[in-house]
């Protein structure tokens, strides 16, 4: 299936769950289903491994200050899952606009992000809730025609 068409799913399965389940107070965050601060990190360096050897993605980190990316990267995923953090990058318009990224380049760090969750055991529930998160931020990472 198109990862797009893939992602806009996630976020309306998302929002339907959501809605269900909104009256219990103790559930836990996706911050938690995904392993709080051990679990983002370690599917933030599954996505650098694989990044490294991406054909597709290597080219766009090459002058990258990859301590820098995967920090702010883990930020970002933990505040998106409702964690403890604040995230403390730049705007994501403000990073990509330059980049000329097009929705190929997008679908496979998609592809890398999801590789990353499976290889650490995420379960496919909180894999889609965290794709669904992510969906909003497509318009700033692709520059509009
Ligand atoms: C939902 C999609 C995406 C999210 C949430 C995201 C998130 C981030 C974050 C948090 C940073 C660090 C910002 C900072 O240093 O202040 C970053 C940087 C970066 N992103 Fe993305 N990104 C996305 C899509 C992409 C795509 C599709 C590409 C290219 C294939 C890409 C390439 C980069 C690169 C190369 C940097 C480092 C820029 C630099 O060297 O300063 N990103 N991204």
């Amino acid at each position: 299936m198109n990862i797009f068409i893939k992602l806009i799913l996630a976020l309306v399965v998302s929002i339907s769950l959501g809605c269900a389940g909104s009256t219990q107070s103790n559930a836990p965050t996706l911050y938690d289903r995904l392993g709080k601060n051990q679990g983002i990190s370690d599917i933030v360096d599954s996505m650098l491994y694989d990044i490294a050897s991406n054909e597709k993605l290597i080219e766009f980190f090459i002058e990258t200050d990859l301590d820098r990316f995967r920090t702010k990267l883990i930020e970002m995923l933990c505040e998106v899952s409702d964690g403890p953090c604040e995230y403390t990058g730049d705007s994501m318009k403000q990073v990509h606009e330059s980049m000329a990224i097009d929705k190929s380049h997008f679908d496979a760090l998609v592809t890398s992000l999801v590789a990353a969750m499976d290889e650490n055991n995420v379960e496919v529930g909180a894999q889609n809730d965290l794709l669904a998160r992510l969906v909003p931020y497509y318009p700033e990472v692709i520059p509009s025609n």
